[in-house]
């Protein structure tokens, strides 16, 4: 059995846990948060061994051997790094980190502690249905582009409009759009067309200097795909795949419950697969063959294609935010 750890107590982390439960290959070893209050409280929701209130010491003692970390943006690379020199595997909530120097200090960490695993949870593209719309793009005889988009209004503007600032909508915690909901869409391009030749991003700012929403648009030799995201406003807009005559058009591209392909003579092709009432559960399912066994010739391959994705996701968040000049205060340190 895999033994869990986990930093950060939202909802998101309960959703992980339930997904954890359901794939029952996992123990509930050692919770983590700031205040002991609230650690006991959730060992005692989910049934952890242990409750830790003091970070070094959750991971010098902890009994776990993967750490789940789900704090916000800007706290994923101090944790990480923590996780690494104490050889326990990470799965780290996307961003993975918040900007290009902090990937470059992980890979380098992980390459002297070649035993550890880091993976990050972009939960979209681990399920069947993205992977069915991969495959039906590879039998596309012209691929001329797309238009993704991903945009909920989020509660927590409500809270920046009452003058707050929650992390989520603040630079200090590398959050805005583009590092939050935008994380859909730039990994679906990444995951489809491979890294761009050339990108730019056109935010909409907020009070507190984040961006609320944005479009980026990110060129390939021989078409561009267009990025629409945001949190401070909702769209409806499906997201397509451009083939010359045919076209893909999922219903979103973050929490897509449906695709279908239209042919040459727009008949349309529901692309059937089985959606999961956890998001959560194909990463979950990947994740665990990688760390169940780990030096698996097979393993290793998976692992390496997914760590390789999450940095180029991680090299086109970080050029997007400079075309826009969004500068995370971070970035200095
Ligand atoms: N995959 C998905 O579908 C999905 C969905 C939502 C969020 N996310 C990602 O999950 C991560 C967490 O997002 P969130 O919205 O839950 O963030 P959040 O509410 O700002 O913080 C998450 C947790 O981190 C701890 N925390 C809060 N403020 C902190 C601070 N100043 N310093 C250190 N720890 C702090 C809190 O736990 P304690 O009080 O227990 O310490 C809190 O429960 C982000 O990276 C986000 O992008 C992913």
């Amino acid at each position: 059995m895999l033994k869990l750890g986990i930093i950060g107590t939202n909802w998101i982390t309960d959703q992980f846990i339930d997904g954890i439960k359901a794939d029952g290959r996992w123990e509930l070893a050692s919770v983590y948060s700031r205040t002991m209050e609230k650690a006991t409280a959730y060992q005692q929701k989910h049934g952890f061994a242990e409750a830790f209130a003091d970070i070094d010491q959750f991971f010098e003692e902890g009994s776990f051997d993967t750490v789940y970390i789900a704090s916000p943006n800007s706290m994923h690379y101090q944790y990480a790094r923590q996780a690494i020199e104490n050889d326990k595997h990470v799965i780290v909530e996307k961003p993975s980190f918040a900007n290009i120097d902090e990937f470059a200090q992980i890979e380098g960490l992980l390459q002297a502690h070649p035993g550890v695993r880091l993976l990050e949870a972009a939960r979209h593209v681990h399920t069947p249905l993205f992977k069915a719309v991969q495959a039906k793009m590879a039998e596309m005889t012209r691929i001329q582009g797309a238009t993704l988009t991903y945009m909920k209004y989020s509660s927590r503007y409500d809270k920046v409009l009452a003058g707050e600032r929650p992390n989520v909508f603040t630079l200090d915690f590398a959050g805005g759009a583009l590092y939050d909901l935008g994380v859909y869409p730039v990994y679906a391009a990444v995951a489809l067309f491979g890294e761009p030749e050339s990108v730019v991003y056109f935010p909409t700012l907020i009070e507190t200097g984040a961006d609320g929403k944005g479009v980026a648009i990110l060129g390939y030799e021989s078409f561009e795909v267009t990025l629409n995201f945001g949190k401070t406003a909702n769209s409806h807009m499906p997201s397509e795949i451009y083939g010359l005559k045919d076209t893909i058009v999922l219903d979103n591209v973050a929490d897509f419950s449906n695709a279908s392909y239209f042919d040459d003579d727009q008949v349309e092709h529901p692309l059937a697969t089985e959606t999961a009432a956890n998001p959560m559960k194909y990463e979950i399912e990947t994740f665990t063959e990688i760390l169940q066994d780990p030096t698996n010739e097979t393993q290793v391959k998976n692992y390496q294609k997914w760590f390789l994705m999450s940095k180029h996701v991680n090299g086109l968040l970080f050029t997007l935010r400079e075309s826009a000049g969004l500068d995370f205060p971070s970035d200095d340190q």
